[in-house]
């Protein structure tokens, strides 16, 4: 008699470096036997991939973890694994926290699934449900001072670009169409991004539908070459991820971006004299321990001034180990959420202004 198949179940929080982590770690489990289950009440295996890029993300992972204990408790067969950032986050012990589940992989391990998998066939990631994400850069190394990514993710590392162009070119030739270059900073990817745009027009057939897009953009960055490279290539989407994160000198600056708004709304005019079509869009923080009302209202500023096609906004949230967490002047939570819905209604404001303007916030 066949042997019923063993079911997963994926919960995925986060951005998406976590979507291209779930799906291969659904790769490896596809691989060893297993097909995807309609929800957590019918599976064996259960995964959650977890963010803890904020307090609020971070809750809700933790609080979906320690639902699943009802399930756990019912069937003590269930493997519940936890993946993601809250496994390396600094001070936790997610052992004790969350004593009924069974295994823990950190963020880009997917080997470390496959090694406990018995027995354990090689794996092969199919493209499918891959969504056509390929990772050109993991970690970073930047060190933003509100960022807890530096510590979770660990150092930025590139990976070599041939590596990354036979990724490409084996995903091209299974008829993915849409592919998505992924890194916290793709502009710091070693062997350059324009670079690898270029290799990349090689492995395209002409007058195909092909769209490469990547992200995230650091502003610091990017540089005339990228630039250049995107408008000249036309399998390239004309799409950028610019996080801004304030419109204020000083808090830039304490935030150790590395670039002034000057620099910032520099880039914006060169993108738009080479693609005046391009879509910009960004990531703005409110909120940053000391930020002055004045400081606020440079960022109010600027977000009138660029005109972003879809912002994503946050309220600072203190993280362990990040610097800006050991600044005294952190900020009372009425006055970062009161500056929060502020900057909503501005950039709703915005979208009256130009109904091209898609924006989409995020508290
Ligand atoms: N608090 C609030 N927002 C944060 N981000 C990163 N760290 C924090 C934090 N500690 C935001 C930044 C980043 C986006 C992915 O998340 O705007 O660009
Ligand atoms: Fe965090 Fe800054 Fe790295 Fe982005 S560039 S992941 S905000 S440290």
């Amino acid at each position: 008699m066949k042997e019923k198949s063993r079911r997963y179940f994926i919960k995925t929080y986060g951005c998406a470096m976590n979507v291209s982590d779930a799906a291969k770690l659904a790769a490896v489990l596809r691989s060893a036997g297993y097909s995807e289950a309609d929800s957590e009440q019918q599976a064996d295996m259960i995964l959650v991939v977890t963010c803890v890029v904020r307090q609020h993300a971070e809750d809700r992972a933790a609080g979906y973890i320690t639902s699943l204990k009802g399930l756990k408790e019912k069937n003590p067969n269930i493997i519940i694994g936890v993946c993601g950032c809250i496994v390396t986050e600094p001070g936790r012990d997610v052992k004790k926290q969350f004593p009924h589940v069974d295994l823990f992989i950190p963020p880009n391990s997917p080997e470390k699934l496959k090694d406990l998998l018995q027995p354990s066939p090689p794996i092969s990631p199919s493209p499918r449900g891959r969504g056509g994400l390929v990772t050109i850069a993991h970690g970073c190394d930047n060190y933003c001072s509100y960022c807890v990514v530096p510590y979770v993710r660990g150092r930025e590392f590139s990976r070599p670009l041939d590596e990354v162009l036979a990724e490409i070119k084996g995903l091209i030739e299974q008829g993915v169409t849409d592919i998505t270059l992924l890194g916290q900073n793709v502009n710091s990817y070693k062997p350059g991004l324009a670079n690898l745009l270029m290799k990349i027009k090689q492995l395209v057939i002409r007058n195909s539908s092909f769209v490469i897009r990547f992200l995230t953009s650091h502003p610091r960055d990017m540089s005339d070459e990228i630039i250049e490279a995107v408008a000249e290539l036309p399998f390239v989407a004309k799409e950028f991820l610019l996080p801004l994160q304030s419109g204020d000198n000083e808090i830039l600056k304490r935030m150790n971006r590395g670039y002034t708004l000057e620099h910032f709304l520099g880039r914006v005019e060169k993108i738009r004299a080479l693609m005046p079509q391009a879509r910009i869009t960004s990531d703005i923080l409110v909120g940053f321990p000391g930020e002055t009302e004045q400081q606020f209202q440079n960022t109010l500023k600027a977000v009138k001034q660029i005109k972003f096609d879809e912002v994503h906004m946050f309220a600072y949230s203190s993280r362990p180990m990040t610097a800006a967490a050991k600044l005294s002047d952190q900020l009372p939570d009425e006055v970062k959420q009161e500056r929060l819905q502020r900057l909503i209604s501005v950039v709703r404001g915005i979208v009256k202004d130009n109904p091209l303007t898609k924006n989409i916030t995020s508290l």
